[in-house]
């Protein structure tokens, strides 16, 4: 749906600088001498970037930040773009200068003039995530997708023209996820979600759709009394991805796809209702692992699940006071049929580990108010039963500046679970939301598989421009679980 744009790494090129349109973007980095091409762009300009380098406010400005020089004389460029950066240009930096020059290439072609700086993929890799921009649903002008391109010149092109691709890798998978979170719920049904899912098999996936018939064979009454309300159809869709050893068992990401969360017959105030279209968030980051994983060819064996499901009101929904059986054999009573997401969930997480027995697993969900009350928007609440597992996610999640929190479980909380009919209720009530939400989950873990429950529900669909992506689906955990696959399962 949204293409990235594909960056391109070329040589220096002094030449191509005086007539290189839209946006010529310069680092430079205090105190350090003027590189070949910034020198020739200075030259072009007669002078005017030396003497603004010269001045105050390039001393003020901090690493990452950039000034606009516009309408620069003797260039066809429109603009000259200076961003300060250190005399080394760290992952971290190189990724902020990207998301400055991505915040650029709307609409306008962009040359970095890179000079010997190190870490240039990340450069890219900002730069194409943050130029993503949603316009699907618009129509004339503002859905133009204008032509833009990326040019880094370097001076080594051929040490960073390979990393190209993973690089793309990462950004199809982010965009697939944003795009997903973005759509609204009339386009974006049960339907709709699982054929896009379906058409990652042209990757390599291997895809499959569970509809409601095997399903109820299943015995997955949690996830499906939460459908039931719904003129939409629920589905369980399963991508497996084969790139580890064969016989290998996988690590399997289990995502909550509620296409859309009106809180059912409890049901939720108008205000802000809207934003239960990306109910599907946990789902669409798995969507988007798997498209990574794949485009990537990683090592290893990985299979998404997702649970696809609406939550609406109608004669046919549950009820508060329902009691339901899962999978897995548990009665539960329903007290809230607006805390629907660990329905769908353990089923779902049950079925994961019948029939794939996974090394670990991951859950993602937009679970949660409480989260969002406890962590807002910079952190999603993470939640393990295996402390190593849980370090080499944070650690994963650091690496690619995805703000992930451990937040406890624990025993004492089950009390807040206890019913008196069925063998235990679904929520906790209003203290420590969500804690007892995945202390729920938790009860559909075994013995032994190591579990990660991520509650995103601040983090998957924000109000504000963040570092990489525009206001609206962040993509976040598309990087962070990439990265921890690569870094655990791909030796
Ligand atoms: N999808 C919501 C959680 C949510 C809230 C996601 C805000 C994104 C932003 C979830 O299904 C829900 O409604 N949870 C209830 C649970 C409660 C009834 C126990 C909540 O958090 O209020
Ligand atoms: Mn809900
Ligand atoms: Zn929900």
């Amino acid at each position: 749906m949204t293409d990235a744009i594909t960056p391109v790494f070329a040589p220096l090129d002094i030449d191509t600088l005086a007539e290189a349109e839209g946006r010529v973007v310069v680092l430079v980095a205090e105190g350090s001498s003027l590189d070949k091409g910034a020198r020739r762009v200075n030259r072009l300009m007669k002078g005017a970037l030396e003497r603004y380098l010269d001045g105050e406010a390039f001393g003020k400005q901090k690493a990452g930040q950039s000034t606009v020089l516009a309408y620069p004389s003797g260039m066809k460029a429109e603009a000259v773009e200076v961003v300060k950066v250190d005399k080394r240009l760290t992952p971290e930096l190189a990724r902020k200068v990207g998301a400055v020059v991505g915040a650029a290439l709307s609409g306008q072609s962009v040359t970095v003039v890179a000079g010997s700086h190190k870490n240039l993929d990340q450069l890219a890799l900002g730069a194409v995530l943050r130029a993503y921009a949603f316009k699907a649903r618009k129509t004339g002008e503002a859905a133009e997708v204008k032509e833009t391109s990326l040019t880094i010149q370097t001076g080594q092109p051929e040490q960073w023209t390979p990393t190209v691709e993973g690089v793309m890798a990462v950004a199809e998978g982010v965009f697939l996820t944003r795009d997903l979170v973005n759509e609204p719920s009339n386009i974006l049904t049960t339907t709709e979600f699982a054929a896009r899912a379906q058409a990652l098999s042209d990757l390599g996936i291997e895809v499959e759709v569970l509809e409601e018939p095997e399903l109820e064979k299943l015995g997955m009454r949690a996830l499906l009394a939460v459908g039931q309300g719904s003129e939409a159809p629920s589905k369980v869709v399963v991508m497996q991805w084969k790139g580890g050893k064969s016989g290998d068992k996988p690590v399997a990401l289990v995502g909550k796809g509620v296409v859309f969360d009106s809180g059912g017959i409890s049901i939720k105030p108008g205000a802000g209702m809207e934003d239960m279209t990306m109910d599907m968030g946990g789902a669409g980051t798995v969507t988007g692992v798997m498209k990574t994983l794949a485009m990537r060819k990683a090592k290893a064996n990985v299979v998404g699940l997702i649970g696809l499901v609406e939550n609406m009101p109608d004669g046919k929904a549950q009820r508060p006071g329902d009691i339901v059986t899962t999978m897995k054999g548990d009665t539960v009573e329903i007290i809230n049929t607006d805390a629907e997401g660990r329905m769908v969930l353990c089923d779902v997480l049950w079925y994961a580990q019948e029939r794939f027995e996974p090394v670990a697993m991951v859950d993602l969900a937009t679970l949660t108010g409480a989260c969002v009350i406890a962590l807002g928007h910079e952190n999603a609440g993470v939640f393990s039963n295996d402390d190593d597992f849980c370090k080499s996610f944070l650690k994963a999640a650091e690496t690619e500046e995805e703000g992930a929190w451990r937040l406890p479980l624990g025993a004492a909380y089950d009390k807040q679970l206890e019913s008196a009919k069925a063998d235990f209720k679904h929520v906790g009530g209003r203290p420590a939301g969500a804690i007892t939400a995945a202390q729920y989950l938790q009860r559909f873990v075994k013995e032994g598989v190591p579990w990660i429950h991520l509650d995103i529900a601040g983090v998957a669909d924000v109000k504000a421009p963040t570092a990489f992506a525009p206001k609206g689906a962040t993509g976040w955990g598309v990087r962070a679980l990439d990265r921890m696959i690569a870094d655990n399962y791909e030796g």
